[in-house]
């Protein structure tokens, strides 16, 4: 039933080079990887400057708010060199009290407060995770490219768009993080919700060091696929966020089967690594059904690498399922547009399963 749906779409071959020829084995995939990381910049989200040389804590204050007595939190002025001088932006820790290393999450969030409607920090510390929170704002807003992060880069050189910019900030957090001795370096996650879940997405298909990526609701440019979509569509996004892609992205307008890419393409390039994606039944902007088929897609590359990828069932996910057995997993829940308790705690437990392989 779903394999039959990806058929009907005509997608883009994942396993196809540019000049015809095929991906044969791991090594031809390496190869492919470079080309599917080229156009999904040129044609979506922009091209990205490269990591700064050194990225550094200029500040650091200590919060009383110690979660009863089992966390801390601190807050970082993280701060590094752009081209225009130096850029810092604050990140939150909540993390378990001791020096335990302990497996971290940069969490790509829509509000600083800590704890937030999307982030229930006593829930997850006591899961074991140490996460460290930024606020998209505070590296650059929504539309403008005139303060922030955006200013601080020369426009004519990179095409970047604010997803691009979020990203950059996340793997900028990974940087750091991979600098504590509180922080297992080997078991880092990206996570975020909606616009952030696309961010996160591309901060995962981009580095490496993510060994889990996860993205929840993230909808159009993001976990789902673009062509045969219901609720937002391309054209949708470019009116209104435009400004979160490069200006290529807006010649698919109502023309998405002319692209030489779908968003399979970005979540392939997680590949070998561990992914995520999570839906909401009533999401219907976002559209599960194309969340769970790309999942399906991005399959061939786990299995072309002979590692479990996604393992569902061909057919449609009901509320409530949970595949979780791979280095895919996926659910849908009950209710609307969100990051709920429900998701964080599956969240958790992907990654604590990941950590024990
Ligand atoms: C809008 C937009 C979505 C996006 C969401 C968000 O609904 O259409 O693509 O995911 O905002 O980030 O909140």
């Amino acid at each position: 039933m779903i394999n039959e749906r990806l058929m009907q779409l005509n997608l883009p071959k994942l396993f196809k080079f540019d000049d015809g020829s095929t991906v044969e084995n791991v090594n031809d995939w390496e190869r492919r990887r470079d080309e599917i990381i080229d156009v999904i910049l040129k044609e979506e989200y922009g091209t990205i400057p490269p990591r700064p040389d050194n990225v550094f804590v200029k500040d650091m204050r200590r919060v009383h708010n110690d979660f009863a007595g089992k966390g801390e939190h601190l807050i970082y002025d993280l701060c590094f060199m752009t081209e225009r001088g130096e850029f810092s932006f604050p990140v939150n820790v909540v993390k378990p009290k001791g020096n335990k290393k302990n497996p971290a999450v940069v969490h790509i969030a829509f509000r600083p407060d800590i704890p937030d409607k999307y982030y229930p920090a006593e829930e997850v510390l006591d899961l074991g995770l140490t996460v460290f929170t930024f606020c998209y704002q505070d590296v650059t807003t929504d539309d403008d490219f005139e303060s922030g992060l955006a200013a601080m880069y020369d426009r004519n050189k990179w095409t970047w768009g604010k997803i691009g910019m979020w990203a950059f900030a996340a793997m900028r957090v990974c940087d750091l993080l991979c600098t504590f001795d509180y922080v297992d370096s080997n078991n880092i996650a990206v996570m975020g919700h909606s616009r952030l879940g696309k961010t996160a997405l591309l901060a995962g298909a981009l580095d490496e060091r993510f060994k889990y990526v996860i993205s929840n609701n993230s909808g159009c440019s993001g976990a789902a696929i673009s062509r045969g979509k219901e609720g937002e569509r391309i054209k949708d996004i470019c009116n209104r966020f435009g400004y979160w892609f490069c200006e290529n992205y807006k010649k698919y307008m109502d023309n998405e089967e002319k692209m030489p890419f779908d968003q399979h393409f970005l979540l392939s390039l997680i590949c070998p690594r561990y992914l995520y994606v999570s839906s909401a039944i009533e999401d219907k902007w976002a559209d599960p059904f194309n969340e769970f088929i790309t999942l399906k897609e991005v399959d061939k590359v786990y299995c072309l690498h002979g590692i479990d990828g996604f393992a569902s069932e061909d057919s449609f996910p009901r509320p409530g399922d949970v595949f979780s057995e791979g280095r895919v997993g996926y659910h849908l829940r009950e209710g609307t547009h969100y990051v709920s308790r429900y998701d964080w705690l599956r969240f958790a437990e992907f990654i604590k399963k990941g950590d024990r392989i």
